[in-house]
């Protein structure tokens, strides 16, 4: 585990040679375990109803200019068949807080994806549930579970969320979720409001302690329609030193180059790549519903269909000498 001072040192002191040289080490790491091989995971954004007020994020309850949409479960299923076909082997079923799906409605779409195809991982990213909740969910067939934790500091996560919102709560969702046997992610934004060296060092070590499989980082981006409207992003240089100090970390980690990521710099998804990632998960959900899943302003592969934005990603990253495989692409233990 580094030190504070070590983090301190990378975000403000570091010059660009030590900054490359954190990057190089971080690329040979993921190197090692994983090859130059980046698995792919169809992102599934099924509902953008949500319960929840976070601060930060462009569908919360309050933001009344949003049009609402879900997903049929019909094209939930179409969505998952397209991309199997252009190479998918993990899905992710993300969405906000709905609760006009029941728990047996997604264990029904898991189990449905998992019958049509033996050979996925499919990956639930909805939100804190109850633990028995949480079980139907694997019995049904669900192998990956989403959940960021935001902040681990009690203090910034109340800045963020709602008062009924509780860091304890979120917790507890992801040890439960590891507890039952899910490969679990957690993981924070880059940049966000009230966040200091203090808080993602506590951040650092709530991931040393819970052991995720997987840890999801990406820089916070403003939205028009919420309370940070007018806060400043995250920045690229700083979410590449984390992406490369989780890597230091834990060389297994799947880690994201995130969409927030290639949406605050033109080549971000490759360049947090070329810092220890090595997961890319483009969007899958129909175009036409795209823009109404938008946790942040000017999100970037709104427009492709799933065919074009897979052709150009896999591009990409043989351009930088990796290269996007057919594969669930599972923590390598
Ligand atoms: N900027 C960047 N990331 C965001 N998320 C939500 N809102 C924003 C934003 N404004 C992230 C959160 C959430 C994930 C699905 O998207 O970390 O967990
Ligand atoms: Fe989606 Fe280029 S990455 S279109």
């Amino acid at each position: 585990m580094i030190t504070k001072d070590e983090l301190e040192h990378y975000l403000y002191d570091a010059d660009e040679e030590q900054l490359e040289a954190l990057y190089s080490e971080a690329r040979e790491k993921t190197i090692k375990v994983y090859g130059k091989n980046i698995y792919i995971r169809g992102l599934i954004e099924f509902t953008n109803y949500c319960k929840n007020d976070c601060l930060y994020c462009g569908i919360r309850r309050s933001n009344s200019s949003l049009k609402r949409y879900r997903l049929e479960q019909s094209d939930i299923i179409d969505c998952a068949n397209e991309g199997y076909e252009l190479g998918y082997r993990t899905f992710v079923l993300q969405g906000g807080e709905d609760l006009s799906f029941s728990d047996q409605d997604i264990c029904d779409i898991v189990y449905n994806i998992k019958s049509l195809h033996n050979d996925v991982a499919v990956t639930l990213s909805i939100g804190e549930k109850e633990k028995t909740t949480y079980k139907a969910y694997f019995d049904a067939g669900a192998d990956r579970y989403l959940l960021r934790h935001e902040t681990a500091d009690e203090e910034h996560y109340a800045k963020l969320h709602p008062e009924e919102m509780s860091l304890t709560n979120r917790k507890r969702c992801l040890y439960d979720l590891r507890d039952i046997g899910f490969q679990v992610g957690c993981g924070f934004m880059v940049g966000s409001p009230y966040q200091n060296p203090d808080t993602l060092y506590q951040d650092l070590c709530f991931i040393d302690e819970l052991k995720p499989h997987m840890v999801g980082i990406g820089p916070f981006i403003s939205h028009k329609d919420t309370p940070f409207k007018d806060e400043a992003n995250g920045t690229l240089k700083s979410t590449r030193i984390l992406i490369a100090l989780l890597r230091l970390m834990n060389p297994r980690l799947l880690i994201p180059a995130t969409t927030s990521l290639a949406t605050i710099a033109p080549n971000g998804r490759e360049l947090g790549i070329l810092s220890g990632a090595n997961v890319v998960m483009p969007n899958l959900s129909p175009v036409r519903f795209r823009e109404l899943y938008a946790l942040y302003d000017g999100k970037v592969c709104m427009g492709e269909e799933a065919a074009q934005c897979i052709n150009c990603i896999r591009e990409r990253i043989s351009d930088i000498g990796y290269e996007v495989i057919v594969d669930r692409g599972d923590y390598k233990a």
